[in-house]
């Protein structure tokens, strides 16, 4: 499987291997410039190039953290893919305006969310801004006001959505082109292979990506746990068969397996793990396999 992939017809190629920044600051680990230019620059030359961004991360806060790191290295600019994400306002001393946690997908306020984020992440261009949750309250000809205005002035080169359902994207993508939605998918969480989520992206040959492709870290913490041990016990059978790699390189590879072309959003800070996770790609996993892992999920086999 290749490193980088052509998310939609007319949309960019990204790469297959998205690096999550949620955690990298305040949210997290909470690292300084030097780590974040380092983290960087390895998981470039490892080939992970696209790098997965909100507004809201670290209190609003991580976008500058990653754009002190383009300051210090602009030349890294050209060299990566950047999403970030709008629309939910968080109740936070860096917002003392927000009274409570709401969603907003107002033409204005999607428009100062990308001016913000432009300039918060220290760069003239956003590769891709999606609408971070859906809301009651979204119109899709305000929505599709926006993007186009910031596409005209070069601002958002591409645009999509996160969380919505198939009926939520239907409606905005009949104003809008839109690259992607950027849903939770793990073995853990199967809804989207399930609930038309997926099969919508197929049907629009666009790829959708995952967030929490290892389950937010359960897959692995949470010991004991009937379906986990479960989970990891079909993993182990696989790891048996391809060789000397972790269960985590499993769980992506059965990911990587569905033809809706899915990339994983990984949520970690550690350039080991981004590293294991470029070495999934050549994870060749059968199709009794994938069901295996699939009857160890549900916990019970097909019909
Ligand atoms: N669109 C949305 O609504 C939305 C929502 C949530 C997240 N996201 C995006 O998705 C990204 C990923 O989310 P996530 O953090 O839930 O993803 P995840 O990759 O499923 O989980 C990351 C956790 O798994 C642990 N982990 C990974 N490999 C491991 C291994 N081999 N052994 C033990 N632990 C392991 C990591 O630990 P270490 O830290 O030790 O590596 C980390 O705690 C975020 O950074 C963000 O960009 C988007």
């Amino acid at each position: 499987m290749k490193k980088r992939i052509k998310i939609a017809a007319n949309g960019p190629t990204l790469s297959r291997i998205i690096f999550g920044t949620m955690k990298w600051g305040e949210w997290g680990w909470k690292l300084r410039t030097r780590a974040i230019t380092q983290l960087i620059e390895e998981s470039i030359e490892a080939g992970v190039t696209t790098f997965d961004h909100a507004d809201i991360y670290g209190h609003y806060t991580t976008e500058s953290d990653f754009g002190k790191a383009l300051k210090v290295r602009p030349d890294l600019r050209k060299k990566m893919e950047i999403i970030t994400k709008c629309g939910i306002n968080l109740v936070t001393p860096n917002r003392p305006q927000h009274k409570i946690k709401s969603y907003s997908t107002s033409k204005e306020h999607i428009i100062k969310s990308a001016e913000n984020s432009l300039k918060a992440l220290n760069t003239d261009y956003i590769d891709m801004l999606l609408i971070h949750r859906p809301s009651p309250l979204m119109h899709p000809d305000e929505i599709a006001e926006a993007f186009t205005q910031l596409r005209a002035q070069g601002k958002v080169k591409y645009f999509g959505v996160s969380n919505f359902s198939v009926s939520q994207f239907e409606m905005l993508q009949s104003r809008i082109t839109l690259m992607t939605n950027q849903v939770e998918g793990s073995i853990l969480h199967l809804p989207p292979f399930f609930d038309g989520t997926f099969d919508q992206c197929i049907k629009k040959r666009i790829s959708p990506m995952v967030w929490s492709p290892l389950g937010g870290g359960n897959l692995f913490t949470v010991s004991g746990e009937i379906r986990t041990e479960r989970i990891k016990k079909a993993a182990n059978v696989i790891r048996e068969r391809v060789g000397d790699i972790g269960l985590d390189q499993i769980y992506l590879a059965w990911l990587l397996k569905h033809p809706a072309k899915i990339l994983p959003v990984l949520g970690t800070a550690r350039i080991d793990r981004v590293k294991d996770a470029i070495s999934a790609l050549k994870i060749e996993m059968t199709d009794e396999e994938w069901f295996t892992l699939l009857e160890a999920s549900t916990g019970k086999e097909v019909a």
